[in-house]
């Protein structure tokens, strides 16, 4: 493998997996398209720009001649761009079937006739949720609740479907709640923690039991390496913390972790179609040598504190226009 097309570099996942691919495999050439959406940060690799062996192309993974454009002599895909945020999805997007449905698909024809190897970043979101002490099985059925996982779903059964029908050398891997540096700060974890940083309200949703496998993001990214480069054709590959985590310990701990005022975790009403459990059982990654190496409060720590000691970077975003409008649509009738 000389030359890889990595999707979504710009975003939280995408960032740190282009930048591991660099520093993993001293020989390989990343070229990165991103749209720039509302999640995508040119700034989340800007220490890349002068790296001979990363191009960046703006572009959409939905256009066949952006993917074209952006693929041309490369041997193999990372699909990693996606809209990813339920709640978004709940407020009826089109961009989550246009991105992650047919995306998807722009990405595998171009796969298909190129024969590249072609590697699908899906989520646990796929089975929806599970009651314990099941632990999800790649060959579970799919039952995702919100649009977004609905969404996810159909990209992962458009790739099996290639891997079936037309012999495509594909695999995916569906890894859990993911967490750390650079991730935008509309998800839990950072919304959380920089809403703490100023003294805001943490709006836990409904009872704050639902339950989350926590796993941090150079975690998720090993595995996606080592699944791209050594995972079967045709075989998923479930990625989680096997730690399960109800939201509000999550809560306390940022709390504690950032000395807010306890006062400040307030309940809201629930997201619709709420999932209670997540959990995955990764028997089969750990089979073909993957480890987690970072545990939950080890990596909860070091995220605050590159929160802490960000803040310009998230600042940015949360003081912009576009972020007040998500969250005045988001959080404006939950109280
Ligand atoms: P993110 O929202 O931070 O980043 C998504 C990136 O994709 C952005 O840079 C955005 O600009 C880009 N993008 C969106 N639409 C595009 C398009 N049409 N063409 C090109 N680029 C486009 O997302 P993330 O949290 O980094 O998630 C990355 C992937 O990992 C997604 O596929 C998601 O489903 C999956 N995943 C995420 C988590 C998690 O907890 N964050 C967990 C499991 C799986
Ligand atoms: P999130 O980070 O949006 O990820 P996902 O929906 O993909 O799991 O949410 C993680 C959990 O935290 C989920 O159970 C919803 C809950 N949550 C809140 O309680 N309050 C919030 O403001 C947000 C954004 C999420």
């Amino acid at each position: 493998m000389k030359r890889v097309l990595v999707s979504g570099g710009c975003g939280f996942i995408g960032s740190h997996l282009v930048r591991r691919l660099l520093r993993e495999h001293s020989d390989l050439h990343v070229v990165n398209i991103d749209l720039l959406t509302y999640a995508g940060r040119p700034e989340n690799v800007a220490d890349l720009a002068d790296n001979p062996r990363y191009t960046f192309v703006h572009g959409d993974i939905a256009s066949v001649e952006d993917v074209a454009r952006a693929a041309e002599g490369c041997d193999g895909i990372i699909n990693v761009a996606a809209e990813s945020h339920v709640d978004r999805s709940i407020m009826g997007g089109d961009e989550f079937v246009t991105t992650n449905v047919f995306g998807t698909k722009r990405l595998l024809d171009y796969a298909r006739t190129h024969e590249l190897r072609y590697l699908q970043v899906s989520t646990d979101e796929v089975y929806g949720d599970v009651d314990p002490p099941h632990r999800s099985l790649e060959g579970d059925p799919l039952h995702g609740s919100s649009p977004y996982a609905a969404s996810k779903a159909a990209g992962d059964l458009l790739v099996l479907s290639y891997a079936r029908t037309f012999g495509l050398n594909a695999s995916i891997t569906r890894g859990s709640n993911t967490y750390g540096p650079y991730q935008f700060p509309e998800k839990l974890i950072p919304l959380f923690t920089t809403n703490a940083f100023d003294g805001k309200d943490l709006p836990l949703y409904g009872d704050g039991m639902q339950v989350r496998e926590m796993l941090f993001v150079e975690d998720h990214c090993s595995a996606i390496d080592l699944v791209f480069f050594s995972g079967v054709a045709g075989e998923v590959y479930n990625v989680g913390a096997e730690h399960e985590v109800p939201n509000i310990e999550t809560a306390h701990k940022i709390i504690e972790l950032t000395g807010a005022d306890p006062a400040t975790l307030k309940r809201v009403a629930d997201r619709p179609g709420h999932d209670r459990r997540y959990a995955l059982d990764c028997s089969k990654l750990r089979g073909i040598g993957w480890d987690r190496t970072t545990d939950f409060d080890t990596g909860l720590a070091l995220t605050v504190d590159w929160f802490r000691d960000n803040r310009p970077w998230w600042e940015a975003i949360k003081n912009g226009e576009a972020f007040a409008d998500y969250s005045a649509k988001n959080y404006g009738t939950r109280s």
